[in-house]
Order: C-alpha cells, then structure tokens, then sequence
C-alpha cells in the first residue's frame, strides 16, 4: 500500500485514471490530479465527484483542470513528488485513424513535457500508462514482453513512441520509470467507446449490437480492478524501474463469446449483425503476464463472468 506520499495522477478524470486516485486517496497520501477534460466522451465529470466531495481540496488532494501540453500546467506544481502515475492519452484507434496528428501531438508531447519536468527532481517513481496495442497483430500468443511490436494505429504507434522516450529518458537520464501495457481494460465508467460499454448500451436499449468481422477475433479483457493492482505495484516495487510489463487477464475468450455472456446477463434477446473489420483493429489480444506476476506480484483476479456481472451493474444505474 502507498503511504504519505505526494502522487501526480495525469488523465485523473478518466476511466483508469480515476480508479486510480480513487484507490490512492487517504492513508496519508496527497494526490496532484491533472486533467484537461478533453472532449473526447462527455461524462467524465462524474468521474472523480465521490473523491471531491469526500476529501478536502488543498489538504488531500488538488485537482488542475489544465492540458499537459500547455507550459504552465506542470509549472502550478509547487509541491515535491514521490511518485507520477502518467495516465494521460487519447485513446481510441478508431478515432486516432481519423485524427492521427492530433493524437501523435497530444500523445507523444504531453508525455515529453512530463518527461522533461521530472528531470533533476527527486522522484522516485514514474508508471507510464502504454497499451497492448504496440505489438499488432501477434506472431506468437501468448504475447510476451519481448514479441514484435508492428503497431497498426497511429494511437498505438504513439503509444510505442511514447515508450520508446520512456526508455530514452531512463537510459540517458535516469529517470524511474516503468511503462505498463494494458490489454483491453472494462469496468465501471469504461469509456463510452470501448465495446463492453457499447454493447450493453445497445442491449438495454433493444437496438441490437453490429460486431466488426466475424466475432471470433480473441480479447484479453482485464477488470479495472486487477489493472489497478499493478499500477499500483509498479509504482512502489524499486525492481519495477527501467522494465515494461504486460497488464492483461490472460485468459482471452472470442466476441461472440462475450456478446453471449452480456446478453444472458442481460436477459435479452440475442440481436446481432456482423460488418466487416475495422482498420487498426488487431485480431488477437492475448497476454502473457508471467513477467508482471514474478516482480509486481501481478496477480488477475477477476474472470470475465464475474467482471462483466459487475460492469452491467454499473451501466444499469449510470
Ligand atoms: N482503457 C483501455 O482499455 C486501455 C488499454 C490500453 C491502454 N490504455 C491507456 O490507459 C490510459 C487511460 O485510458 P482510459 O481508457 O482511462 O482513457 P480516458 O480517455 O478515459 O482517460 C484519459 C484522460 O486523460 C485526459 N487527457 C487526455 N489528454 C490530456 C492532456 N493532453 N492533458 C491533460 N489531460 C489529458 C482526458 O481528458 C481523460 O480524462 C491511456 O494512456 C490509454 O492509452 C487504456
């Protein structure tokens, strides 16, 4: 458990992110939480409004509605950090295919920026949030740390740009840092264009759900929960510094697998059509976290059955 530490929580206001400070607030910590609420999914508000009206601003934590980008936004900080969870992005594939500047100069800037603060500062440990998406369409599964990384998305290439000056920053500098691949992660306030979120929208709202090919492309969908867990591990664990980690579940089932499951919970009628494959959408995710297991003592937790049970739970009273 972290401990009376000052914590720098980027993208705070999102869905990992705020799972994040939501578990990180209390016993003595200080939470620095930075987000420009992009306009990416509306929402996000909500998001972190439990942690804002439990703990006291000023004291507990302090929230900086500011972009990472812009050169005052690190600057505000006049407080000496422990320890930076780097959250921050824009995500999407599909949406990085339609915009692939923004999200390289979003992306891979705001992860300089950070970089180049944290330099002759005393900070102990820095977690930068990547994505399984680096390694495209695997050659091998399960897919270790050391697979081929052929991205094929702008967002995962800056994604892999991003750990790439990462491992620059620590080499050259040695700066702490740890990045983490997550594999596709659900949950309470997934976001709205993640597919478990989609789906059980469409399903509750009788519309019936489009899947993108045939549905039997493999995902290693991962609880909020389990992900958290090595967050949090990879920023305290000393060993963790300089090493890259897969955050997944491990046991992949196919979509239609999953679009069952989600309609049984559901008690509803089966509707569904099949459309072809998406551009940037890899056919298998399927991680191995032997590594993560051994040195951060990663252990996932929740199957999809279980996650997936509380995730609707979730949705029906959003
Ligand atoms: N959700 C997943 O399944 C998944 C999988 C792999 C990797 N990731 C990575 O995890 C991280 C969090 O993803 P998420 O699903 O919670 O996304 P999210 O969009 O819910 O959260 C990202 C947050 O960052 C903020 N943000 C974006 N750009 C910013 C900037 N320049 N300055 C300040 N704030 C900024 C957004 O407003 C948002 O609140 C991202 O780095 C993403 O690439 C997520």
């Amino acid at each position: 458990m972290i401990k009376n530490k000052t914590i720098l929580i980027t993208g705070a206001s999102g869905f990992i992110g705020s799972h994040l400070s939501e578990r990180l607030i209390g016993n003595g910590n200080f939470l620095i939480l930075i987000d420009n609420f992009n306009e990416y999914y509306s929402g996000k508000e909500k998001n972190l409004l439990d942690l804002t009206q439990k703990y006291e601003n000023g004291k507990d934590f302090i929230l900086i509605k500011k972009d990472l980008r812009d050169d005052s936004t690190l600057q505000e900080i006049d407080h000496d950090i422990d320890i930076i969870f780097h959250i921050a992005a824009q995500a999407g594939v599909r949406y990085s295919i339609k915009h692939p500047i923004e999200v390289m100069d979003n992306n891979i800037k705001s992860t300089i920026k950070l970089f180049e603060f944290c330099l002759n500062k005393n900070i102990k440990q820095i977690v930068n949030a990547s994505s399984s998406s680096v390694y495209g369409n695997p050659e091998y599964t399960p897919v270790d740390e050391n697979h081929p990384k052929n991205p094929i998305s702008p967002y995962a290439v800056s994604k892999l740009c991003c750990e790439k000056y990462a491992e620059f920053y620590y080499r050259l500098y040695g700066l702490p840092i740890t990045s983490l691949r997550f594999f596709t992660v659900y949950g309470a306030r997934q976001r709205p264009d993640m597919a478990i979120r989609k789906f059980f929208d469409f399903i509750l709202n009788d519309q019936g759900i489009t899947i993108f090919g045939d549905g039997e492309q493999l995902r290693d969908f991962t609880y909020i929960s389990d992900i958290i867990n090595g967050v949090i591990a990879a920023g305290e664990i000393p060993d963790a510094v300089g090493e890259v980690f897969n955050l997944g579940c491990s046991s992949p089932i196919t979509v239609n697998e999953l679009v069952d499951q989600m309609y049984s919970i559901a008690s509803k009628q089966k509707k569904i059509q099949f459309i072809e494959k998406q551009l940037g959408d890899v056919d298998i995710t399927y991680s191995n976290v032997e590594k993560a297991k051994k040195m951060l003592d990663y252990s996932p937790k929740i199957k999809v059955s279980e996650g997936l049970k509380h995730h609707f739970q979730w949705q029906i009273n959003f």
